[in-house]
């Protein structure tokens, strides 16, 4: 109904204004005396300090805050962490310990193949950490320790907030490891944690203006086909930037690496070919303008990313998304939050139902 939108036009565009809170929500009574909080992980500090593989396993979505997660695990803890899709995972062999962590991921708790791998994982000696949005779910239940994203419901089939929660709860995660393994001090953690917070306010100053997506998003709404690039973080944020676009509007998107471009996907470019180029302020930074540069050479229509003060990108870019400057582990928040309402504005230019796209379904719960 009118009034469970809270007065948007359709839930998507409330779930990506429910961000900012979600955000908070989820960090929200974490930090304590400099240390980090998760009582319901149900694991003592010797088995965490014990742990020495992760794997990250998820669908959809989920599997996206996975990639991103990654990062962060092996750059502050320096355990080696894998991210799979459960579907993949369940069929295989992996390799599991009892120091193995298992995290699964899942908005909903309830996906078929997320669940099976989980079962699977315990007995082979795993444990299994859940991270969830559905209080009591499957994948809560069958897990040693949860976390909660503290989304609320999300309705609309393409998940939203509930990938910035995810987010949110693996980077906590991450400090955790990193702080139990040495990696990160407390100050650190504290400095980590207040700008992790600070990334609701951010959240809310791109949600504030979002001329330049609608702009960016008329100039793309006729493609047959678009290319999502970035590196490192960007390129994970570009997996789900391309998911959220051809679930929604079923115009063709991938992503890829951006160092990959001249393996293959560059063959694709031509006069008007969108590329999306995340070029927010990272490592990467030039080797990521580079790409473009070689994108605009074939013609392609550029879409960049942007970090705010990033005047030289407008050489380069037909269009330009400003996002405020962040430490590069969390610009995965700030930039894929014009990502989604890019793919929103083009699902509703291409006459899309936003919140109901065809033959999706919420949660997945056959396999
Ligand atoms: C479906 C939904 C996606 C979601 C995925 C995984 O495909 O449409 O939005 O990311 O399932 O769901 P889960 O509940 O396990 O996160």
């Amino acid at each position: 109904s009118a009034a469970e939108k809270g007065g948007y036009p359709d839930f998507m565009l409330k779930e990506i204004y429910d961000q900012p809170r979600t955000v908070r929500d989820t960090l929200a009574g974490r930090l304590v005396n400099g240390h980090l909080q998760f009582d319901e992980l149900a694991l003592t500090p010797e088995e965490l300090a014990a742990i020495d593989r992760v794997y990250i396993i998820a669908c959809g979505t989920s599997y996206h805050a996975g990639l991103i997660a990654k990062n962060l695990i092996e750059m502050w803890s320096r355990i080696p962490c894998e991210v799979e899709v459960a579907s993949e995972f369940r069929y295989r062999n992996p390799i599991i310990t009892p120091s193995t962590l298992v995290v699964a991921v899942s908005q909903s708790g309830e996906t078929a193949d997320t669940l099976a791998a989980i079962r699977d994982a315990r007995i082979k000696g795993a444990k299994v950490f859940g991270i969830t949005n559905v209080v009591g779910s499957p994948v809560a239940r069958e897990s040693d320790g949860v976390i909660y994203i503290k989304a609320n419901k999300e309705i609309a089939v393409a998940a939203t907030k509930s990938f910035l929660g995810q987010v949110a709860a693996l980077t906590m995660l991450a400090m955790l490891l990193g702080q139990i393994k040495g990696g990160l001090t407390t100050a650190q953690i504290r400095m980590l944690f207040r700008e992790l917070a600070d990334t609701a306010l951010q959240i809310e100053q791109i949600l504030a203006d979002t001329s330049a997506i609608d702009e960016a998003a008329a100039a793309c709404k006729d493609a047959t086909s678009a290319l999502f690039i970035g590196r490192g973080i960007g390129a994970t944020i570009c997996y789900e930037g391309a998911l959220k676009l051809k679930e929604i509007s079923y115009l063709h998107a991938e992503a890829y690496a951006a160092g990959e471009m001249k393996h293959g996907p560059i063959a694709l470019l031509h006069e008007g070919f969108p590329v999306i180029a995340v070029a927010t302020k990272s490592p990467t930074y030039d080797k990521v303008v580079s790409n473009i540069q070689e994108s605009k050479a074939r013609g392609a229509l550029i879409v960049a990313i942007a970090t705010e003060g990033d005047e030289d990108i407008k050489k380069h870019a037909d269009y330009v998304i400003y996002v405020p400057k962040v430490r590069d582990c969390f610009s995965a928040i700030t930039a894929s939050v014009p990502l989604q309402l890019f793919a929103r504005s083009i699902a509703l230019l291409r006459g899309c139902d936003v919140d109901q796209p065809r033959n999706l379904a919420k949660s997945v719960t056959v396999e």
